[in-house]
Order: C-alpha cells, then structure tokens, then sequence
C-alpha cells in the first residue's frame, strides 16, 4: 500500500510569505518532485501569467451575525437562542457570550475601510433574524433592517458586492419556544422572514444564502447539545427538524424570487466534508468518491455526524433524499408529506460550499470504502482539524459532477495561535500556508473545468467561535478584544496581494 497523502514540503516558504507569494496562485508549473509530489497533482501546467480562476471570480471574506455584531439588545432587537444559551453556565468556554463579540455593529465602517484596504470584492455576513423581527414573526423592527440597508449601502460604496445569508443559526427565541425547527409552521414563518428581508435589499443584494450549515446547526443544536439551544434529541426528531430546515430553505427561495426587484443569484450554504483518496491509485480515488456521497447509519449519530454529505445536498439539488439514508434511518427517517420534495427542491443558481478538510478513505480488497486514520503526526490546525487541501479539489469537483452548478466556496480558513508581537504586527504564516494550499487545489479544480463564483475566506474577523468563546481565532484581522481594536494579519496583507495579482488585467 502506499503511504496515506500528507501535505509535506510543497513550495517553499518564501513563496508563501513574501507579498510576491501571492504569486503562488500563478506559480502553476508543477515542481519536478518525486511521482507522489502533492504538488504535481495541485496544479498543472499553464501559462505564468493566466489566473486559474475565471474572471469576475468573486475574492471575500465571511462572518455571521451572532459571531461579530455584538449589540446583543440593541435597537430593538429580539432575543435569540444564542443570547439565551450563550449566558448559561458552562455552556461556553470561559462563560463568554456574544452580547458585544466584535461590536461589528457600531465599528462596521471602520471593518469595512479594511476589507477595501485588502481589495475584498465579495463580502459574506448573515442578518440576525431576531433583529429583524423580534419575535421572528410579526412585528418589524424597522431600526434593524436600517442596520443592514446601511451596512449594504457602505460596502457597495466600497466596490464590495455583499453575500446575504438569511439563517447563521440564531433563531428567534419567540420561535424556539414554539418548539422552532421542529414546528411545520417555521419554513412558513422563514419564507415570510426572507420575504420582508428580500424586499429591503435587494435592490441592491444580488447574492443570497438561505440557510447556513445545516448539517451542523442540527449537529450542534439537537443531536449533540453544544450549541444552542442545546438539545440532544431522539433520532427521529433530529431527522425531523432537518427536514423542517429544508423545508424553510425552500420557501425562503420562493420569497426571495417573489420579492426581489431584480435576479437574484441564491444558493445554499452547505459545510461538505469530502472523504480524500488515501493514495492516488484509480481504486483509492473512486473509493474515496463513493464515500463522499455514501450514507451508512452511524452518520446519524453524534460520533460521525460530520461526514454525512449527501444528506444534506440531495434533497436540495436533486429532489430526493439518498435511497440508502433512508434505508438506514427506517423509521426514524422524517414523514415526508405531499409536496414536500417539491418544496425543498427549488432550483439554484450556485452550491456554497464549506469546507474545511475532508477523511482518509482507501479501497478495500473488493473496491468498498474503508476509512484510514491520519498518520500520527499529521498537520492540525489550533482547533486540532486536519489540514487537508485536498478537499479543496475533491470537493468542488465532485459535488459539481454530481449537482451541475456553479460552486461558490462561502466558507474556508483555519484558526491558529495568534497574538500581538513585540513589532505590534500579528505574525500568522500558519493561515498563509494553509490558505495558499487550499487556494492552489481550488485553482486546480478551476483548470479543470470546475464552474467557480468566488472564495471567502473564513473570517475577516477574530470572532466568538460558538462555544470555544473567543479560543479560536480564524480571522484575517486580529481583533484584541477587552479593547476591540482590530490589526490585519500578516495573512490580510498576503491575501491582499493574492487578490491584486489573481485579478489584476494582465492575469486575465
Ligand atoms: C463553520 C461555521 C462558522 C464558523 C466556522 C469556523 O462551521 O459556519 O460559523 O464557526 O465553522
């Protein structure tokens, strides 16, 4: 057998570091290594001067409300279930709360001067659905669609196109206590949320995210507790509320098509977790493939959550949950009523993608999928996620050959240990490194015919992390937060010249 990838030497660090490694992106020739280089197999050879990326390819950053705004009661704004979690003990690390997390809500100018700064041209943040609407339905809090009118008028003053998610995981309250996502009525009280907020922006918002990471708000809020509302339910209502979630999707669809006054490019925010060929033998790679999209019963539980993917794309993009999780699941599976199908399977016009990093996966003596553990050693990042740029290729290549659309990377970046040097700069080669390697397996998936809209990179801030509090820091800009004052990385000012260079006329 040969030996599992691993990510060892495969440019050089100057390459990465200097301002001039933006120039990784463009640096297609693959080295003469060795016949297993990774990087043979992240790049191909193409002109120095072509981007791999097509042009108006859109170069962000992503947040979420609860994990930046702060301004918790502010304005009007309703509780959500996060508000109410975050401030119980022990739910979060350090007993720490959102309530004023990045205070992106007054310093949003000051947040945006820096991503104009870095030549950001997409920017991704969600609108607080209890900020919007209180009690999440009803009344309208009319101060906090003005925060996000405003918000949208000053990035598109700063030539910065915003990506709107409707849901980031902090449901109303109000809504929770009328049992939430596993209510019928809630893809009814979404589809009339994202309405009013459709006919508030997008007059100016062409870019829309209905719901955020399905798989792990379910995850995380009903199977195994940690984040809010910290539930750990039975399986046949986790399953249920997942099926309410792509339900509220897609009436959320519906009323942004009702109500837009213009196209409107709206796609889904799934995290995938691609499983990665151990090898690069033919067998491994189809191996490796079957997995990405197979459904064995223990995705179900808490243990192996994170590896289901099909799930969680086939309703949406093909109108039909995969035969075999239903199989599986047996009568735990959710009671899928007249019409329900239709409803979730609305058409698209990109998949979001999150992803992070993917798993070992070999091929047994009969081709099946077995799963491989990482070597001991294998590269991690703070949080301690295998760093596996592999996903970025495998990834966006196989969900576009099995859902035919456009693939908008919303969401990928790493925490790390960053803090303040002596200089008062924040040094984090770490982050370049890893995103310089993601970057150049996504530039590989592009050249080989991959449809791609853009990549934003999470995040543009420190922010609170769920419930490791502030622990794990992802951003692009250090955010010191007893002071709140904020300081671009390192990795700002690489990824700034990555953006200058990849966009700049004489690479198109
Ligand atoms: C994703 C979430 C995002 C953030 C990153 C690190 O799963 O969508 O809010 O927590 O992970």
């Amino acid at each position: 057998m040969t030996r599992p990838r691993n990510i060892s030497r495969d440019f050089t660090r100057r390459e990465f570091l200097s301002v001039s490694g933006a120039s990784a992106l463009s640096l297609a020739n693959p080295r003469p290594a060795d016949a297993v280089s990774h990087a043979a197999r992240q790049t191909s050879p193409v002109s120095p001067t072509a981007s791999p990326f097509p042009k108006n390819f859109l170069w962000g950053a992503a947040t979420s409300a609860y994990q930046i705004e702060g301004a918790a009661h502010e304005d009007g704004k309703g509780p959500s279930v996060w508000d109410e979690f975050a401030h119980k003990p022990g739910k979060i690390h350090d007993g720490e709360t959102g309530d004023v997390a990045c205070d992106f809500y007054h310093r949003y100018a000051e947040d945006i001067a820096h991503m104009r700064d870095m030549g950001l041209t997409a920017f991704r943040f969600s609108l607080s659905w209890p900020r919007v609407l209180p009690d999440g339905i009803g009344s309208v809090n009319q101060k906090g669609i003005d925060f996000y009118s405003r918000l949208v008028d000053a990035l598109l003053a700063a030539g910065i196109a915003p990506v709107a998610t409707l849901f980031h995981w902090d449901t109303p309250l109000a809504l929770h206590r009328r049992v939430g996502w596993l209510s019928r009525d809630m893809p009814q009280w979404f589809g009339d949320y994202a309405a009013i907020v459709a006919r508030a922006l997008s007059d100016r918002v062409t870019h829309w995210l209905t719901i955020n990471e399905p798989r792990s708000f379910i995850g995380g809020a009903y199977v195994t507790g940690v984040q809010a509302p910290g539930e750990k339910l039975a399986r046949a209502a986790y399953m249920r509320a997942a099926h309410i979630t792509f339900l509220a999707h897609g009436r959320a669809v519906q009323a942004i098509r009702a109500n837009a006054h213009q196209p409107a490019q709206i796609g889904y925010a799934c995290d995938v977790s691609p499983s990665l060929p151990a090898t690069d033998s033919a067998a491994d790679i189809a191996a490796a493939r079957e997995s990405t999209f197979s459904s064995p019963l223990d995705h179900f539980s808490g243990a192996h959550w994170w590896r289901e993917n099909a799930w969680w794309l086939d309703p949406i993009f093909l109108g039909r949950y995969p035969a075999s999780a239903l199989a599986a699941l047996g009568k735990d599976a959710p009671e899928i009523l007249a019409g329900d199908m239709e409803t979730i399977h609305q058409p698209l016009d990109f998949l979001g993608a999150n992803i992070y990093g993917g798993w070992l996966v070999r091929a047994d003596a009969d081709g099946r999928p077995q799963p491989v553990p990482f070597p001991a050693g294998f590269p991690l990042t703070a949080f301690g996620w295998q760093v596996t740029p592999d996903a970025m290729y495998r990834g966006p290549k196989w969900l576009h050959e099995r859902y035919h659309l456009p693939i908008f990377i919303t969401e990928n970046g790493c925490s790390s240990r960053d803090w303040i040097s002596l200089d008062g700069k924040v040094h984090d080669p770490q982050r370049i490194d890893f995103t310089a390697r993601y970057l150049l397996a996504l530039a590989r998936a592009s050249r080989e015919g991959v449809p791609l809209l853009g990549y934003l990179h999470w995040s543009l801030l420190d922010n609170f992390e769920w419930q490791e509090g502030y622990t794990q820091r992802f951003g692009l800009i250090f955010v010191d937060f007893p002071s709140r004052r904020r300081i671009p990385k390192d990795s700002a000012l690489w990824y700034a010249a990555v953006i200058k260079k990849s966009s700049g006329a004489s690479l198109m």
